[in-house]
């Protein structure tokens, strides 16, 4: 056993993940304390009472190490430190205890897959040359042609582009090439080389043994690659025979991350897997390996009461032989926002087809209407639940920045063509009618490093928490509803008979008698209205809340969800 590096919070006991409200920060985005335009750890520890207030249980942090932030942040040059403009080692440490102190857990990102190209292993394996030690740590292969000017393979970035860089040897001639399947400051780790599995154990230690709760793993189906590194075929299914993409051997990993997880209480692994196939995805909760899993079924389903039946019941039926929890996810930093998405005409979210999808119109009133109604309807699901910043306060997709202030490399890399991720990261609007919105302190050197819609000057924290029926208000109400209730995070579900195939309604009952002495004490039963029409309530005792007004009759109008007591 080890000693934690502050108190740890009591809350959930060990098991805490399997219910926990986990509020995704970004910490660009967040909080600027320094007023240099970028949020940093003084801005987080400011607003700790905030997150208190809104009622999560943990914080996820996106990377927050030292990075020349070509992907903002998944491109670390050390992990075991922090980024300079976010602040310091002893930052992090104060922020971890005063978090546990306020009974928050601290979930960190750790990226396995890929180095920065300026992380010291890297630079070492350039100036080491071909066959060196150095560089069996990544992926370097002589070209293809009679001059090896041709990748190695045909494998292609997910940043758009080839996976492969040529590098120039140190005596100046033209080299080998390097694998990043992200962008070519990604390059990808050869995790059959012990030194990587040693380093990555060990720095899971380093961050436990600060008091860290959890570790949320970055592209975790992506680690392994057939050394062979053959073609890959256009249609070529991930799963054991893709050449990087789910292959077995990840699950070695994995089971070596437990063990040290294992050697400190009450820490989680949380994997970043997207995979097509429920079955493949279900192999990372066996017994021994991940605690959870993030849910993209759900985050990437359109709002269809079928479809998301059809999602949340094969999640259950996936978590259930692991005994794992299921998690529930709208949005990440990855994705559009829910607000913007479920204002168009096609409300599912898919990776390949984003370049398309900002094209088409947004209804923002119907967008935020339903964005409310899933927010009740996710809450209400079994297991745990995660918050994207800026979902509590009804933001949405920024589509018209500058093209010169945008940042994503995916949208240098395709150029142009995919818009990226920025339309999600744009800094908090936090009080005040103008940018930055108490973003940044009064008298701020730089403006935020992405521009705030002038519109936002409505959806801060100020405004919001000045409003009994803001975006806002519903999340804290909803929180503190599910925080008290013994019936809502983990535990059993049942449906409903409905009337309306355009109904989802279901009962969560608590697996023991209630110890909360809340009003959902008996138990919640939860109603979402996907139909066009209005539809009747179901029997209960009290309505606890509703995601908008009950019609005058005491229906529940379209895209409205209301939580029960029974
Ligand atoms: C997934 C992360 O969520 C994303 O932001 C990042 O660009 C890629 N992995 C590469 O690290």
């Amino acid at each position: 056993m080890h000693e934690t590096g502050s108190c740890v919070p009591s809350g959930g006991g060990d098991s805490w993940w399997r219910s926990a409200a986990i509020y995704q920060l970004y910490v660009r985005s967040f909080a600027d304390g320094n007023g240099d335009g970028v949020g940093d750890l003084a801005g987080v520890r400011s607003c700790l009472a905030y997150l208190a207030d809104l009622g999560v249980d943990a914080i996820w942090f996106n990377p927050w190490y030292p990075s020349p932030m070509s992907d903002a942040g998944y491109d670390i040059s050390d992990y075991r430190g922090i980024e300079p403009v976010f602040g310091t080692l002893a930052d992090a440490d104060a922020l971890i205890s005063e978090a546990h102190a306020m009974g928050i857990r601290i979930i960190i990102d750790v990226v396995p897959n890929h180095a920065s190209d300026q992380h010291p292993w890297f630079t070492a394996a350039l100036a080491a040359g071909p066959g060196s030690a150095e560089r069996d740590r990544f992926w370097f292969r002589p070209g293809r042609g009679p001059t090896g000017d041709e990748p190695p393979n045909n494998w292609q970035s997910i940043f758009g582009g080839p996976a492969w860089t040529r590098v120039t040897e140190p005596d100046g001639s033209p080299g080998e090439w390097y694998l990043h399947l992200f962008a070519p400051q990604q390059p990808d780790y050869n995790w059959g080389n012990a030194d990587v599995r040693h380093e990555f154990e060990d720095v899971l230690r380093f961050w436990f043994g600060r008091g860290v709760d959890g570790i949320r793993i970055d592209s975790g189906a992506l680690l392994t690659k057939d050394p062979r590194l053959p073609d890959v075929g256009l249609d070529e299914p991930p799963g054991p025979g893709h050449p990087f993409t789910d292959r077995d051997d990840v699950h070695d990993v994995y089971r070596s991350w437990r063990a040290v997880a294992d050697e400190y209480p009450g820490r989680v692994l949380i994997g970043e897997i997207w995979l097509p196939d429920a079955a493949r995805l279900a192999r990372y909760v066996t017994a021994g390996e991940l605690h959870t899993v993030f849910n993209f079924p759900y985050l990437s389903c359109p709002w269809d009461a079928a479809a998301l039946r059809r999602v949340i019941e094969e999640t259950l039926a996936l978590n259930e032989p692991a005994g794992a929890p299921a998690t529930w996810v709208l949005s990440n930093h990855d994705v559009d926002r829910i607000v913007s998405r479920y204002g168009r005409a096609d409300t599912a979210f898919d990776l390949l087809r984003r370049r398309y999808f900002h094209n088409f119109p947004v209804d923002l009133a119907l967008g935020t209407k339903r964005a409310r109604a899933a927010a009740l309807l996710t809450m209400a699901l079994p297991g745990s639940v995660y918050i994207y910043q800026g979902e509590e306060l009804g933001l949405w997709e920024v589509q018209d920045i500058p093209d010169d202030l945008r940042q994503d490399p995916i949208w240098r890399r395709t150029h142009g063509a995919d818009p990226g991720r920025d339309g999600s990261r744009v800094p908090l609007p936090w009080s005040g009618t103008e940018p930055p919105f108490g973003f940044s302190p009064p008298g701020a050197v730089r403006e935020p490093w992405l521009p705030q819609p002038k519109e936002w000057r409505d959806l801060t924290v100020e405004a919001e928490s000045a409003s009994d029926d803001s975006m806002l208000r519903l999340y804290r109400d909803a929180l503190g509803i599910r925080r008290a209730s013994a019936a809502l995070g983990d535990g059993p579900m049942t449906w409903l008979p409905v009337a309306d195939g355009g109904v989802l309604a279901f009962d969560r009952v608590p697996s023991a008698p209630g110890t909360s002495g809340g009003d959902a004490d008996g138990g919640v039963r939860c109603v979402a209205n996907l139909s066009a029409s209005p539809v009747e309530l179901p029997p209960h005792a009290a309505v606890l809340l509703t995601s908008g007004p009950l019609a005058d009759d005491g229906l529940l109008p379209p895209d409205t969800t209301a939580w029960l007591s029974v």
